[in-house]
């Protein structure tokens, strides 16, 4: 399918989610109060001016936290599960896939009228430990081909989008093109990422295909290099004639981090754009481990990330969608991955503990009502 064709395969998608959930309001949003349009969730923001919203959660969030879930649906417009389409949990076997918990995941969505965002088919990390032992890669090509074709022929028609790749580019790795070292590159060989765009073309030709990469925001030399790997990846890709569409910028932001420069980010973009891409802003949040405790003042410091973010990526019309990893404090994987020194609880979401919202709620609502309309 063509870019264009999947384009408007994906505006059909967008509109029927609007509509089939009585949301055809959203699209008139632009014409209501601000005063109204604060009491709806972000989505309704994202929507009034053409974009989407969502977040990633895992199934057990939904399942068991009645509140959260729906919170998360009043707030959402999208569902990325955020470990269920991970070879560690789909493949307990080689010659096995468990889908109980990504199945959970689309029906939910389903349900609720909300686009779903697969997560991930190729990544370096959280394989198998069959996979990872010499046992079980025998023939890892044709283990690859299979993983992409099984998984995606079973959700066919239902993904908004797949993160096809994720992180295949590690600068100093200081390996050929920047590539990470990983299984797929040491097994099948650096043509793996076309491999697998071509494998998930044919597999599902209504989702939107994605590279998605991390550390790529900040005016710092390792993002730097990072940025330029990603656009001479894409372009290689392009030329070659893979179908990748569209880039994730993963965005796990610092709040400590003094070094954005907006206009650096914008010209990335916008050298994206020009290869003919588009971009979804697809992991966000803010980092406040090295913040001061001070709540008032910690939460502001986030929301000045977002704002201050947001509103540079969001001047760039290929930019389609924002999608935070997480929706409350409740539930993140920084309280694991970046606790704070002093033990307090983490603050990078737009909602906090208690489902309220933050001023990085309101941060995330005004970048979306200043966009440029979609
Ligand atoms: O599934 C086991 C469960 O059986 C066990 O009881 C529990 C005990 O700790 O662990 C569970 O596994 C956790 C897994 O998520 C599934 O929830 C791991 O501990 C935990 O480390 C793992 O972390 C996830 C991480 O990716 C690795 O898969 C995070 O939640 C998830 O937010 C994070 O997401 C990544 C993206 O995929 C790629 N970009 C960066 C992003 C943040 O690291």
């Amino acid at each position: 399918m063509a870019p264009s064709d999947r384009r408007e395969f994906l505006q059909g998608l967008v509109g029927a989610a609007l509509l089939g959930t009585g949301c055809g309001k959203a699209l008139q949003a632009s014409t209501r109060s601000s005063a109204s349009l604060a009491e709806d969730g972000l989505r309704r923001h994202a929507e009034a001016r053409g974009l989407f919203y969502g977040a990633a959660t895992g199934n057990r969030r939904l399942k068991e936290d009645k509140a959260f879930a729906d919170t998360f649906v009043r707030e959402c417009g999208l569902l990325v599960p955020e470990s269920e389409l991970k070879w560690q949990v789909l493949r307990p076997a080689a010659d096995r896939f468990d889908f109980a918990n990504s199945d959970w995941m689309v029906d939910f969505a389903t349900q609720h009228g909300l686009l779903v965002r697969g997560h991930t088919l190729v990544w370096s990390q959280r394989l198998p430990a069959w996979l990872t032992e010499n046992a079980g890669t025998a023939n890892p090509e044709q283990g690859l081909i299979n993983h992409i074709q099984t998984v995606m022929r079973r959700y066919a028609g239902k993904m908004h989008s797949w993160d096809v790749v994720n992180e295949a580019l590690e600068p100093t790795d200081h390996l050929p093109n920047s590539l990470r070292k990983s299984l797929w590159l040491d097994k099948v060989g650096p043509d793996y990422i076309d491999l697998a765009f071509r494998t998930a073309a044919q597999a599902d030709p209504k989702a939107l295909l994605v590279y998605n990469e991390n550390h790529l925001d900040y005016d710092v030399r390792p993002d730097e290099v990072k940025r330029q790997a990603t656009l001479e990846l894409l372009s290689r890709l392009r030329t070659a004639g893979s179908p990748v569409q569209a880039l994730g910028i993963q965005a796990h932001l610092r709040s400590d981090e003094n070094r954005f420069d907006p206009k650096k980010l914008r010209d990335f973009l916008a050298q994206v754009a020009k290869l003919g891409l588009k971009i979804i802003i697809s992991e966000l949040d803010v980092a406040d481990a090295s913040l001061p405790a001070d709540i008032t003042t910690r939460d502001q410091a986030v929301a000045a990330q977002y704002s201050a973010y947001l509103a540079a990526a969001l001047d760039e019309p290929a930019v389609t969608g924002v999608i935070t990893w997480g929706l409350s404090d409740r539930y993140t994987w920084l309280s694991e991955y970046r606790p704070r020194p002093d033990k307090l609880p983490v603050r990078p979401l737009p909602l906090d503990a208690d489902l309220k919202h933050k001023p990085a709620w309101d941060a995330v609502a005004k970048a979306f009502d200043a966009a440029p309309k979609r």
